[in-house]
């Protein structure tokens, strides 16, 4: 400009960029900015007309959020990964983009995470969406369902909660690709560590960055893991229903994913402990964990998990009624009683007056869900301390 600028300005355009240097940082930038200034009219045009990279506006992405996605989608061995702000808004955005909105068909695992069912069963309410609901671990049933009509969409969930029923991701893929459908699978309980579904013929991954991923419990966030048309799409998505994940969030989780190989190897070891000390337990009538050789699917968790079986234990108290129950939650000094899991420390959820207080007493009777039913996050604690910890709330039982 040639003039001297006044502190006015000076103080408004300061430390845009950091000073030059050697030396990469090791931890990433933290890039707030929600716009970026183009010296070139042409070189902005380019960007918005997606052909160049770049940035322009904060749901359009940020620099920030793109280095997750780039970790994820290197983490799911897919080609690209897109961010939103939690796990619901993923997969809101990736089946209504698939399936809902252009009148297309859903099978549906009728066990997935209660708020996907319940949103699922708004948009057939609301929108006449076609969702078939199945037996998912079930692969002649999911065959059958998909005979039935043409089908844009199978929905499943690697682990689901919160029987810890696992499904045949390689059995899936096929079925659902021998009838022109793609398949998408949740594996927000299972992580990328127990599984890579894309690698056994999943179209798309979701993951509730909220639970493992992320691990400390100071963020929410989703994302959808698949090829290029797909991150279109997902963009798409952000751009203009904007639930994209903003780059604190990112950050935090990149931050948390860092160590999430050590924590989740942890988890899964104390689970096995666990599990292992609540069979047979004069106050549990059932243990459910895919390491268990009594678990229905726990030659297929083997094969398909390579060796881990997750931070995940369901089990029923013999007392199957709620005054039983709340005497066990309201017993515990370590393990929170809280409606998440996959952080550090160890959660318990209680089904009956939680995730599935909406789901009618026949239906989840049905599901094998009874007012014993309790669900354990396991966490990195010392397992001798949970474990004692379990069993002093079980004593009040
Ligand atoms: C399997 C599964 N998928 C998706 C979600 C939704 O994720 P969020 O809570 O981040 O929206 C949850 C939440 O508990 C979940 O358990």
């Amino acid at each position: 400009m040639g003039r001297e600028l006044r502190p006015g300005t000076r103080v408004v355009r300061s430390a845009r960029a950091l000073p030059p240097g050697e030396g990469t940082p090791v931890a990433p930038p933290l890039v707030q900015s929600v716009a970026f200034d183009y010296r070139s009219a042409a070189g902005q045009d380019g960007v918005f007309g997606g052909d160049r990279s770049g940035y322009v506006y904060g749901r359009y992405g940020t620099p920030t959020t793109a280095a997750l996605e780039a970790a994820l989608a290197d983490l799911e061995g897919t080609a690209a990964a897109i961010c939103f702000t939690s796990g619901m808004a993923a997969i809101a955005a990736f089946v209504d983009a698939c399936a809902i909105s252009t009148g297309g068909r859903v099978v549906a695992q009728e066990d997935s995470y209660g708020q996907t069912r319940a949103l699922f069963e708004r948009w057939v309410r609301e929108r006449g969406a076609k969702i078939t609901f199945v037996d998912a671990t079930d692969v002649a049933a999911v065959e059958r369902a998909l005979a039935e009509a043409p089908t844009a969409l199978l929905y499943v969930e690697a682990i689901a909660t919160p029987l810890l029923r696992v499904t045949d991701i390689a059995a899936l893929a096929k079925a659902a690709h021998a009838r022109g459908a793609k398949l998408a699978v949740d594996a927000t309980f299972a992580t990328p560590l127990l599984v890579r579904p894309a690698s056994l013929g999943a179209d798309v991954v979701i993951q509730s960055l909220t639970k493992y991923i992320n691990g400390h419990g100071d963020v929410m966030g989703g994302s959808v893991a698949g090829n290029a048309d797909v991150a279109k799409a997902m963009r798409d998505r952000t751009i203009l229903d904007g639930a994209y994940l903003p780059p604190h969030e990112a950050w935090l989780c990149i931050r948390g994913m860092r160590t999430l190989d050590l924590r989740v190897r942890k988890q899964c070891e104390n689970a096995a402990r666990v599990a292992t000390h609540l069979v047979g337990h004069a106050k549990v009538a059932r243990v459910r964990y895919p390491g268990l050789a009594s678990h229905p699917q726990h030659e297929l968790a083997k094969r398909q998990f390579g060796g881990l079986f997750g931070g995940m234990v369901t089990f029923d108290l013999k007392a199957a009624n709620k005054d039983a129950a709340f005497r066990f939650l309201d017993s515990l000094e370590l393990t929170a009683s809280a409606t998440t899991m996959g952080d550090l420390w160890s959660e318990v959820l209680y089904p009956a007056i939680s995730s599935h207080r909406r789901v009618a007493p026949e239906e989840r009777a049905r599901l094998g869900i009874t007012d014993g039913t309790l669900r354990l996050s396991v966490g990195i604690e010392d397992a001798e301390d949970l474990i004692a910890d379990l069993d002093n709330a079980l004593t009040r039982v």
